[in-house]
């Protein structure tokens, strides 16, 4: 079998050209323009290139993106004075702090401190407690795992009673995808480090998605046939017969997996763009969310 390949680009630019519509809507009937702020802490490469990126696609959107850098040194105090004041500023309806903080900050109350209906991320604990709840709605559901969803969707008519794997228990990717598919009536598994015999429960996986930064770990053999693959690993390793001396690979050895599952995202071009898109789509609701009748 050779899988069909889950263009997260293609789906990606769908959801960036509903939201740009709905943004000129707003526009046009007088309602706010929906702001974004950004604060990156420190110097990390990669950081920087998702900022400039989350910056760069709020341009397009036609949605207003506010950029506050400060050094790795800033105290504690002075980041929560930098969130209030965001939560305060009506120009702003959204706030990503992006993670990892530098170690010597403290990520859970940083995190608290950001507004409920600001939190475009929804990684503030009443966000993610609400999505771990019954019958109880968080304001955001966090982007990666909110894009995975998404996918998921278009590729499977129900994700209902499906076995699904997921690979990881972090807070940014793991544990919301697995809250996100418990709350389409899956029946999730959670691996990790500690986890034994992965093959075996991963084969049991009519949904596999993998999120644990080691690269091609999943092999063909791990993987039951039919099975849907979600690879949200972007691993550099070293290739000297390309120019830049590394290529991207993800969690799942593509090659031999696309023959055993039935639908596969690529790395790159799979979850990456959703990320993104989703954290669109999230700024745009809490512009509503603020409207006088939102
Ligand atoms: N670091 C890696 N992914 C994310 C994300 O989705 N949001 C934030 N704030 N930081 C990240």
């Amino acid at each position: 079998m050779s899988a069909v390949i889950i263009d997260g680009k293609a789906i990606a630019e769908e959801i960036r050209n509903q939201v740009a519509e709905k943004v000129a809507q707003r526009k046009q009937t007088g309602l706010s323009v929906p702001g974004l702020a950004t604060v990156l802490v420190g110097e990390n490469p990669a950081s920087q290139v998702y900022v400039r990126s989350k910056h760069k696609t709020c341009e397009k959107l036609g949605i207003h993106s506010f950029n506050h850098v400060l050094p790795a040194s800033t105290p504690q105090a002075e980041v929560i004075a930098l969130v209030n004041e965001l939560n305060q500023d009506k120009n702003v309806h959204g706030i990503l702090v992006q993670l990892p903080l530098p170690k010597t900050l403290n990520e859970e109350e940083v995190l608290l401190n950001i507004s409920v209906k600001k939190d475009v991320d929804g990684f503030h604990p009443i966000n993610i407690g609400n999505l771990a709840q019954k019958g109880r709605t968080p304001s955001f559901v966090p982007c990666t795992p909110a894009g995975i969803i998404h996918l998921l969707k278009k590729n499977l008519p129900s994700l209902e009673g499906k076995n699904a794997v997921v690979l990881g228990r972090s807070n940014i990717v793991g544990m919301p995808v697995a809250l996100l598919l418990v709350r389409e009536n899956a029946t999730v598994t959670i691996c990790h480090s500690r986890s034994q015999d992965l093959p075996k429960i991963t084969a049991a996986a009519d949904i596999l998605v993998a999120s644990v930064g080691k690269p091609e770990m999943v092999r063909a053999d791990w993987v039951k046939p039919g099975a849907v693959v979600i690879d949200v690993g972007i691993n550099r390793v070293n290739d000297p017969s390309t120019e830049k001396g590394y290529r991207l690979v993800g969690d799942v050895a593509y090659d031999e997996v696309s023959e055993v599952a039935s639908a596969i995202t690529p790395v790159p071009g799979g979850v990456g763009p959703m990320t993104i898109a989703m954290l669109m789509q999230n700024t745009l609701r809490a512009a509503e969310l603020s409207d006088p009748l939102g």
